[in-house]
């Protein structure tokens, strides 16, 4: 198979790339090991930035974000059972959308579909070879078995944090740089009506939880739990008990319970794998960064890739002019760590460490009264969690 671009991973950065190179006349193959219903079904993050909803409406793909996601003007950040809400419009100018990440996939998916792109699903062994040759190529069997060989002129890792792409950069030219966590979210899908109008981010003694949604009768919860946490252990009772706890306060907010459908302990890690080209071949989105889940930047911020390297692709395939490409690991880069620092501090400013030291509690009392009891505060917050403008 010969084509242009080559992109190992169906995720939302891939197939965000796919159609946009499509729609410049530039074709692309995908391939992805997961099945398309696999995909779909996955559970991620809730949150778009404004610029991610925009993309997704500008280019064409689907206005269903906009029908069917929530658009959200603030939110709240709780501290010790006291809530004080952050007004994104009126601080910033902006607003979220809460519409769930996996939905993203299913209309990102559809549009390249219907426009006839070259998606293939439940690939195996799949390698990428010849990355610094002017044909790299990706080599995989078909789901029906069959040899192939994707020769390309631009090969694109967008196959989320454990992949293979970033791994063939050679260990004397990357560097990866990361930080755990001593702590995982455990997180809860219910039937039930949404407990709070707008998402509820709430730190407390016993750590920290977060009230999100779906839908009228779809909600989804997390609350801070230990890495090693087995779902199997927590029945429902126990776990409405923990999350209701988080979030006690003098003004007696009480969560609305329902029964709980989905249970999963999500990883907490800070990643940057620098740079993210090696030849021609270029990292987007989790192949090349991961954040944790506070604040809900991770696809964003795959998108944010996207809106670097499209163009630089585009200029390099229709004038010749490598020059947006030889940009694109340095401005992705200045992007995701303002977003790993917004994701590291607002995880800090929310969760407690096991044991930790009380002195960081009442620290964090001040942090919080900083943010939220000022208005540079908040709008800092506000910045950062809606997204800031492109550079
Ligand atoms: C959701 C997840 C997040 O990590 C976050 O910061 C906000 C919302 C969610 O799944 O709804």
């Amino acid at each position: 198979v010969e084509t242009q671009v080559g992109i190992v991973g169906a995720g939302p950065a891939g197939l965000m790339l796919s159609h946009l190179l499509y729609k410049a006349g530039i074709d692309s193959v995908v391939v992805e090991k997961r099945s398309h219903d696999e995909i779909a079904n996955t559970h991620r993050a809730g949150i778009l930035e404004a610029g991610t909803v925009k993309m997704l409406v500008e280019s064409g793909v689907d206005g269903r974000v906009l029908t069917e996601g929530h658009e959200h003007e603030g939110t709240t950040l709780r501290f010790e059972g006291v809530s004080h809400r952050i007004d994104f419009q009126k601080l910033v100018g902006e607003s979220v959308w809460l519409y769930p990440q996996n939905e993203v996939f299913v209309d990102l998916a559809a549009a390249r579909k219907r426009d006839g792109g070259d998606v293939r699903y439940e690939v195996t062994d799949t390698q990428i070879v010849d990355l610094t040759s002017e044909q790299p190529k990706i080599l995989c069997t078909s789901a029906d078995g069959e040899d192939l060989e994707i020769r390309c002129r631009i090969l694109i890792g967008a196959d989320g944090s454990k992949g293979i792409s970033k791994r063939q950069i050679p260990e004397d030219i990357r560097t990866d740089n990361s930080i755990e966590y001593p702590f995982a979210w455990f997180g809860i899908l219910c039937e039930a009506p949404a407990s709070a109008p707008e998402l509820i981010y709430a730190n407390s003694e016993h750590g920290f939880a977060l009230i999100s949604q779906r839908s009228d009768t779809v909600q989804r919860m997390y609350f801070q739990c230990d890495p090693n946490e087995n779902v199997d252990d927590w029945d429902d009772e126990r776990i409405w008990a923990e999350l209701q706890r988080r979030i006690d306060g003098p003004d007696g907010l009480q969560l609305q319970r329902g029964k709980i459908f989905d249970k999963t302990v999500l990883p907490f890690r800070s990643y940057v794998c620098e740079p993210l080209r090696y030849g021609n071949m270029f990292l987007v989105g989790d192949a090349g960064h991961t954040v944790p889940p506070t604040g809900a930047k991770g696809l964003n911020l795959a998108f944010c890739d996207v809106r670097v390297l499209a163009p630089a692709i585009i200029d390099f395939f229709d004038k010749g002019d490598e020059s947006g490409l030889a940009e694109y690991s340095a401005k992705a880069l200045e992007r995701i760590w303002k977003a790993q620092n917004f994701s590291y501090w607002a995880t800090n400013l929310m969760h407690i460490q096991p044991g930790e030291n009380p002195f960081n509690q009442k620290r964090r009392r001040g942090e919080f009264a900083a943010i939220t009891g000022s208005e540079r505060g908040s709008a800092y917050f506000a910045e950062s969690y809606t997204g800031w403008p492109d550079n």
